[in-house]
Order: C-alpha cells, then sequence, then structure tokens
C-alpha cells in the first residue's frame, strides 16, 4: 500500500518539515491539495509553533489534516512534543536525532510515526524501534544532507526493511515520482518544489532566487563541522568555501553564516542569507500556487506513465 491509501488522503506526497518555512498556511494548503502537509518545529519557539498549528488548524479543509515534522537537536523539543500529544496530531516524522525515546511514545497516543533516515542501517533500526514508516532523504535534498544519493539510497532502504518507505530528495517532477514509485517508494516527500509557492512563507526575493537558479546552483557547507547543508549558491556560500579552503579560523567563518538562515527567510537578504534549498530549484521556473503545483506534478506523472508504456522495452 502506498502512504496515501495507508493515511487516507489522495496523494502520496509530503511537504517535508523546513526550519522557519514549514508553517501553517502551507501545511494546510498542501493537505487541501491532497497531500499531507507538515508544520515543522524547526527554528521556531514554542509559541510560535502553537500559533502555526492554530493557522493550520484555521486554513484546514472540513476532513483533512496535517503532520507535524520534529527536529530532535532543539532544546525545547520536549514542550513541542507534548503540544503535538495534546493535540492530537495524526502524522509525526521525527528527524535530526536519535528517535529511540520518542516512537513509542508516540504511537502510544495514537500518532503516525514517520522517521526520517540517512540510509539502511538507521532504516532498520527505525523499524525495530517500531517506526510505521520511513523517509530516505538523499543528498540532493535542500537543507542537511545524507552521504548517498535519493537514487542510490531508496533500493537498499526499500529491501532491508518491510515497512513504507518514503523517497525524499530531488523530487522536482511527475516523472520522478513515477520512477520512486518503480523502485519501491510508497510516497514521496519534497521541499524545494514548494519553496516559490505563493503560501510559502519566505520574502518574495528568496522566491524569485529560487525561480532563476539553476540545479548546478547550490553549494554544500558545514562539512567541516560536520553538519552538510545544500543551499542556493551565493555571496556568502562562497565566502564560506573560500575561507574554509584556505584554512582560515573558525571565528572567522562563523561571521560569515550566523544569522543567515534569518536573514534570507525574514529579511530576504539573497546574497547574505542562507537560502536552504536543493537541486530541484533547476525545476522550478515560475511561481504558483500549492494547487497549481500539486496539479502539474500529476500531470507530469500521468504523462510520464502513458509515454513509458507507449516506449519499446530498453532491456528486452
Ligand atoms: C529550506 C529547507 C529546510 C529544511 N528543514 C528541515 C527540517 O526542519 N526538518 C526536516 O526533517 N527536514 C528539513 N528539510 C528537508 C525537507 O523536509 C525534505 O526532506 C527535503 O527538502 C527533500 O528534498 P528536496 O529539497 O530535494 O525536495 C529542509 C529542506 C529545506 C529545503
Amino acid at each position: 500500500m502506498n502512504i496515501a491509501e495507508i493515511l487516507g488522503i489522495k496523494y502520496p506526497v509530503i511537504q517535508g518539515g523546513m526550519a522557519r518555512i514549514a508553517r501553517g498556511k502551507l501545511a494546510a494548503a498542501v493537505s487541501n491539495a491532497g497531500g499531507l502537509g507538515l508544520v515543522g518545529t524547526g527554528g521556531f519557539t514554542v509559541d510560535e509553533f502553537k500559533k502555526e498549528l492554530e493557522i493550520a488548524d484555521q486554513n484546514i479543509e472540513e476532513g483533512k489534516f496535517y503532520g507535524i515534522n520534529i527536529v530532535l537537536m532543539e532544546a525545547d523539543i520536549e514542550e513541542k512534543i507534548q503540544i503535538a500529544i495534546e493535540k492530537k496530531i495524526k502524522v509525526v516524522t521525527i528527524a535530526a536525532g536519535n528517535p529511540a525515546p520518542f516512537v513509542q511514545r508516540f504511537k502510544d497516543a495514537g500518532v503516525y510515526v514517520i522517521c526520517v533516515v540517512g540510509n539502511s542501517k538507521m532504516a532498520q533500526k527505525c523499524e525495530t524501534l517500531g517506526a510505521d514508516a520511513v523517509v530516505i532523504e538523499g543528498l540532493e535534498a535542500g537543507g542537511h544532507l545524507s552521504k548517498a544519493t535519493t537514487m542510490g539510497s531508496l533500493l537498499p532502504v526499500v529491501k532491508s526493511v518491510s515497512i513504507p518507505v518514503i523517497s525524499a530528495g530531488g523530487y522536482g517532477h511527475g516523472s520522478q515520482i513515477l520512477a520512486a514509485q518503480v523502485m519501491g517508494a510508497a510516497g514521496v516527500q519534497l521541499g524545494s518544489r514548494w519553496l516559490a509557492a505563493d503560501e510559502t512563507p519566505v520574502p518574495d526575493s528568496f522566491k524569485e532566487a529560487i525561480v532563476n537558479a539553476k540545479e548546478y546552483e547550490t553549494d554544500i557547507t558545514g562539512e567541516a563541522q560536520g553538519h552538510p547543508l545544500r543551499q542556493v549558491s551565493n555571496h556568502m556560500t562562497k565566502e564560506y568555501l573560500r575561507l574554509t579552503k584556505e584554512g582560515a579560523p573558525h571565528e572567522e567563518i562563523r561571521k560569515v553564516y550566523k544569522g543567515s538562515l534569518e536573514k534570507a527567510v525574514n529579511d530576504g537578504d539573497v546574497d547574505n542569507g542562507s537560502l536552504m534549498a536543493g537541486i530541484t530549484i533547476g525545476l522550478v521556473n515560475q511561481r504558483e500556487s500549492v494547487a497549481q503545483i500539486m496539479e502539474t506534478l500529476i500531470e507530469e506523472y500521468k504523462e510520464a506513465k502513458k509515454e513509458l508504456e507507449a516506449q519499446k522495452d530498453f532491456l528486452f
């Protein structure tokens, strides 16, 4: 069964958690369009998180629901988890930390638990912990990175667990979603594809930068610190990479990226801000609504399926 059948939604398309971006209006729009929107804890205070859940409630259509994305490394995560459980959230994705203390707790509260993993070993561990599904995220993704590509890591994970596997990283076109299905995915999770959507809470300059960037215009920073991060290539990333290459002291490098997420998301500073995004930006060529994006993905998927059926087989 795919994740849409399991959750009782229309399409197996999840909007991933996105630090300071996965707010209530975006999550509700994705769920209203037939996918599963997530309100993220990432980068929000407890009060901001609560407010975004309220906004999602106000915007979601009758009979639809959204989920939440928990970023475990946050200091106030315990309080946010409590809020989510009390709100009787139906689905949670757990990322950026050891999910062991949390999986059973969410399950006891009746929540469908999806762990975000970077490889088959982590996927197996999550299955043993009792997770209902996993998201395997490849290095094409925007934000924090795993080591292997989406295509290279999906099959090993599918083969190593018996729970549903959702594929993430680099999906921006319906034909890619068909490919994920062929490789055994039970659904896909998209982040970057939504960044220029009307409902996405980033300044216009951020959206324009996404629309204008090509698939080769991202940089990976943070590798030296053990936290590789993919973002749109700009003055900040180039300075970061230059100083790192020159072996500059960390304090000097820190000055370049300190506060860069806020600069991008709050101030729309596309030169000095961190515009976290994946290589999918090469497929984002216009500003449109979430509903239009979903419609396009479905049309592309149908078209790809038709074309495939009309083609001569490759290997026999
Ligand atoms: C701006 C941005 C912020 C992100 N922040 C988070 C986060 O807070 N929690 C999380 O689990 N994943 C985060 N991700 C990863 C997404 O949830 C998703 O898995 C990823 O974007 C999929 O790859 P794509 O960007 O190629 O679509 C972030 C991605 C982006 C682009």
